[in-house]
């Protein structure tokens, strides 16, 4: 975060909003009216959940990256033949195992085993469940738009060496937001009721309370919006006024209008992201899209 601060322009990469207060206002995003992804996507899932579970197989290990609060794998798990293991990993240790004993309780059968990690790094597995003979990755809600292209290519790579470790990979199955027009995007991260905002003001909120940092809340706007060039929304945190900021005992002086670049979502055309899937040594296979045209679901196998 203090490079972040630092560098010019300031930057912090989004990974720093989950804390417990930003994955529940995440939550909240989810439900919104203009958030369209969550819903576009489980709907989806919902409607091509036998063609999806075809794709997955039977007795697999679920690897769930940036797993949250765990509501699109039900889906695949009421579809699925005998899944016999599931791993979710989360940034956000708290939500994760809250969300991991409700699914327990849910599914007794399944051995449900929590990773609390930053899947933006390389993540080493336990052994797989002794009676799952194949291992799948799930990547929903288009969070593969949180990184640059070259990050996402580097995931889309560590993914495939974590669940192909043992040799027994079968395919990644991930949601992938599209481009669309700009007037969708922006209302999607500039909700009429500011959830967004606090989602994005709590960065702030949160570098007060662990880094004792002294963020004026009321210093900095919420600024998202839709770069056509780059196909991508970007949030920011505008400095309001000239002001000086403390963290961690550094000082940083802010020009008014300076801004804070908190986050970018990437969106893809169909075709884009199965290029840069082949550039990461996937295999594309089945892509399901909505009838608007709003969101699609890649499943990526390995080549060979
Ligand atoms: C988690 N991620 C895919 C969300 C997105 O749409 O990029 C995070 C988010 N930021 C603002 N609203 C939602």
């Amino acid at each position: 975060m203090l490079a972040g601060l630092a560098r010019t322009p300031r930057s912090v990469p989004p990974k720093f909003f989950y804390d417990a207060a930003g994955s529940a206002l995440f939550d909240r995003i989810c439900e919104l009216p203009e958030y369209y992804p969550t819903r576009t996507e489980l709907a989806l899932l919902r409607a091509r959940a036998g063609e999806i579970a075809a794709c997955l197989g039977a007795d697999a290990e679920i690897v769930e990256f940036g797993a949250g609060s765990s509501r699109k794998v039900r889906v695949l798990l009421e579809a699925m033949q005998r899944p016999r293991s599931f791993l979710p990993i989360d940034i956000s240790a708290e939500h994760l195992h809250a969300a991991a004993d409700a699914l327990r309780a849910d599914h007794p059968g399944l051995d449900v085993r929590p990773i609390a990690a930053d899947f933006s790094r390389a993540i080493a597995l336990p052994a797989r469940h002794a009676q799952a003979t194949r291992r799948v990755g799930f990547f929903p809600g288009s969070s593969i738009g949180n990184f640059s292209p070259d990050e996402a290519i580097a995931f889309l790579r560590r993914a495939r060496e974590t669940i192909d470790h043992d040799g027994c990979g079968a395919g990644l199955l991930i949601g992938v937001d599209r481009v669309k027009e700009p007037a969708r995007l922006q209302a999607a991260y500039n909700d009429a009721a500011g959830v967004t905002a606090a989602f994005n003001l709590n960065l702030l909120v949160r570098a007060n309370r662990e880094l004792g940092a002294n963020f004026a809340l009321d210093g900095f706007a919420h600024h998202a919006y839709y770069e056509p060039r780059l196909q991508r929304v970007e949030m920011h945190l505008v400095s309001r006024r000239a002001q000086q900021v403390r963290v961690c005992g550094h000082v940083f002086d802010f020009a008014e209008g300076e801004t804070l670049h908190t986050e970018n979502s990437h969106k893809f055309t169909v075709d884009g992201f199965r290029a840069l899937a082949q550039r990461a040594g996937w295999q594309p296979r089945a892509v399901w899209c909505d009838d608007q045209q709003l969101f699609s679901i890649h499943w990526l196998g390995l080549p060979g």
